[in-house]
């Protein structure tokens, strides 16, 4: 634990101030550079490991029939293209979601679109998902076996045009057939903030189940979580929950930011209006966390977990979130104001408060601090 603060406060004092000079996408595109290279040799994996992973037996769990040695995950955007999954499994991460992808390729949307706010520890995203497309990624992923969960977050293509409904239904099926035999979950993002502005064909009609039946008809369907916009609204929700109810293989939900910077922030006014896109980090946390307590009072829960994910930087925070209904937690923002060593911090200290609360698994915890679970 010595070893991780020094690596921590070493990146937090010396190293982070050096990468906040640059330009965030490119120090983004340098930092995956290393990262691939590094995981890539078996000498790089075991360093990674030693340094950054924690093992705990209290923090194993089973969700949507996949077993996860951890629950903490890294956050769908990271690693956009599946080039540094190996390096991230052997940083501790309980699993890795990919992606977004999207059928075809796509260059995103105009540069500069990635913006940081370190006082608020926080990062605006307008990337508009560019990726290199579904065939590609597949075939990297596949020849980059990995130890944990690999989650593949599926998006339409970004052609900055608008796509008719069924086109995308059409787009997300395509995209998911070559990922069949590799992903142990396909998460559907039905809501990019970056391509329609967080309005989705998905929040109502028929599309969501056109876009299931389609799944349906794939054999060895991995299991599917839906990614969808943060709302506390009965009537959508419930709809979501009629929506998805034929499909078995639906196991859960994962909720994306709306559009916007609209939260209590430190950073200057005047620096916020000019930034188009999607505030993401810490601010975020207290709008997630509400959605999970109230999404997980009105799930099934035996059918139907939740990934937490916003706003995490501590094991604290982690922990809210599981305590209020989320089985699994993911962060991305953190890693990059905490540096990697937030990994193993977030592992050591979740198992330390399950281990003072009495908790033999971290399953136990789940929803325990959620009125709707004492009601049972
Ligand atoms: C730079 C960046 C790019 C992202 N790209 C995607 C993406 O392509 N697909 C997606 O589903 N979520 C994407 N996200 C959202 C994250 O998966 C996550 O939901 C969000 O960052 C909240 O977590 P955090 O507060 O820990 O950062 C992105 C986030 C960031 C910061």
């Amino acid at each position: 634990m010595r070893i991780l603060i020094i690596v921590m406060n070493a990146y937090q004092r010396f190293v982070r101030p050096l990468l906040f000079r640059c330009d965030p996408e490119r120090i983004h595109e340098q930092t995956l550079a290393l990262a691939e290279r590094v995981g890539s040799s078996a000498l790089g994996r075991h360093l990674l490991s030693s340094l950054f992973a924690f093992a705990d037996a209290r923090l194993a769990t089973q969700v949507g029939g996949l077993h996860f040695a951890n629950p903490l995950g890294m956050a769908a955007g990271f690693d956009k293209n599946g080039r540094v999954i190996q390096a991230l499994a052997a940083m501790g991460f309980g699993f890795v979601e990919v992606g977004s992808i999207s059928a075809h390729p796509s260059a995103g949307n105009p540069r500069p679109r990635l913006f940081r706010l370190p006082l608020d520890e926080a990062i605006v995203v307008n990337y508009g998902v560019p990726n290199d497309g579904a065939a590609v990624v597949a075939d990297r992923v596949s020849q980059r076996p990995i130890a944990v969960p690999l989650g593949i977050n599926l998006v339409e293509t970004n052609t900055g045009q608008a796509i008719e409904p069924d086109a995308i239904v059409a787009e997300l099926a395509a995209a998911l057939v070559p990922f069949v035999e590799r992903a142990d979950y396909i998460a559907f993002n039905l809501n990019c903030p970056n391509t329609t502005g967080g309005v989705s064909p998905f929040t109502g009609g028929e599309h969501l189940r056109d876009l299931l039946r389609e799944c349906a008809a794939i054999d060895d369907l991995p299991p599917v979580f839906l990614k969808l916009t943060a709302h506390t609204d009965p009537a959508r929700l419930d709809w979501m929950l009629e929506a998805v109810d034929p499909f078995a293989f639906v196991k859960g939900f994962i909720f994306n930011l709306p559009p916007g910077t609209n939260y209590p922030l430190r950073s200057p006014a005047h620096l916020l209006s000019s930034l188009p896109g999607t505030l993401c980090g810490r601010p975020v946390q207290a709008l997630i966390d509400e959605t999970v307590r109230f999404w997980y009072g009105r799930i099934d829960r035996q059918r139907h977990a939740i990934i937490g994910v916003g706003g995490i930087s501590s094991a604290r925070d982690a922990y809210r979130k599981i305590r209020l209904g989320a089985s699994l937690v993911q962060l991305y923002s953190a890693l990059v104001f905490r540096g990697p060593g937030v990994v193993r911090q977030i592992n050591a200290g979740l198992s330390h408060l399950l281990e003072r609360d009495g908790f033999a698994r971290v399953a136990d915890a789940v929803g325990i601090d959620n009125q709707a679970k004492a009601a049972v």
